[in-house]
């Protein structure tokens, strides 16, 4: 069975993802096929001796720009190997990366993250390509390398079979699932330092224990979060709830 996605990385600096890709979660999806990612050495797409990929702006001013003629040409090498890829460009000033979006890049076949460095890409290299834009948050890395590795692990997460539980992403923190923060939970001892774990969590009575966790999700969202019960005020459970605890 082939994989069932594929992330094309294009970046200058490909072992940044050495270990990245070669511990845990990853290292078994990687193993099992579940998933491939390809890194691909932008500089192998520059054709002076000494691999320019970068040079400074037009107009002056700091840093430099990674240079649309080289760009362009790597990335629509990739884009003529699969034909239904989606293109997305990392930067501060796309579109910011969350759950939700991380559950729509799932069901693709192919993903194709480009990094940036230096003060980013010639303006061109979007007019061009027309990629998705894509920021992890608002503050500035010094390359796309650590956001794409962010959004391989999320994604990763959410393809069939490579977690060990299916449910256990179900109910994660944010996802359609769920859409609120994850309840608490516990393991053994069933006390440490004077503090118990919930009795109800104990009492092998599941309907109980759903009922506790979902009010106790609902109710650390509204200490540690309230933003999110704003953003699901269509659902009546939870309308219900943020109007209860005003
Ligand atoms: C130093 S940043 C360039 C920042 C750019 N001059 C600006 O202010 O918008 C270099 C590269 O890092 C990546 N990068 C930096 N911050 C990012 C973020 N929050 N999300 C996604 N990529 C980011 C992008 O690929 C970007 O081209």
């Amino acid at each position: 069975m082939p994989p069932a996605i594929r992330f094309d990385v294009l970046t200058l600096f490909p072992g940044i993802f050495e270990g990245f890709l070669s511990e845990s979660v990853l290292k078994g999806a990687l193993a099992t096929q579940k998933i491939e990612v390809r890194l691909h050495n932008m500089r192998d797409w520059a054709e002076d001796k000494h691999a320019t990929m970068d040079d400074r702006p037009f107009g002056g001013g700091p840093g430099m720009l990674l240079k649309v003629d080289r760009v362009v040409p790597c990335v629509e090498e990739i884009q003529r190997q699969h034909q239904s890829g989606r293109l997305l460009m990392l930067t501060p000033q796309g579109r910011c990366f969350n759950q939700v979006f991380a559950e729509e890049l799932a069901t693709e076949q192919q993903i194709i993250l480009l990094c940036g460095r230096y003060e980013g890409f010639d303006e061109r290299v979007a007019e061009i390509l027309k990629p998705e834009e894509v920021s992890i948050g608002d503050y500035i890395l010094n390359g796309g390398e650590v956001a794409a590795m962010v959004m391989i692990e999320t994604v990763m997460r959410l393809v069939p079979e490579v977690l060990g539980d299916e449910n256990s992403n179900r109910l994660d923190s944010f996802s359609t699932g769920n859409r609120i923060l994850d309840c608490a939970h516990y393991t053994r001892p069933r006390e440490y330092r004077g503090i118990a774990v919930p009795e109800i969590l104990l009492s092998g009575n599941h309907a109980e224990i759903a009922r506790w966790r979902e009010e106790n999700s609902l109710q650390r969202t509204k200490e540690k979060r309230p933003d999110l019960l704003k953003s699901v005020s269509n659902d009546s459970t939870l309308r219900s709830f943020a109007v209860e605890n005003k």
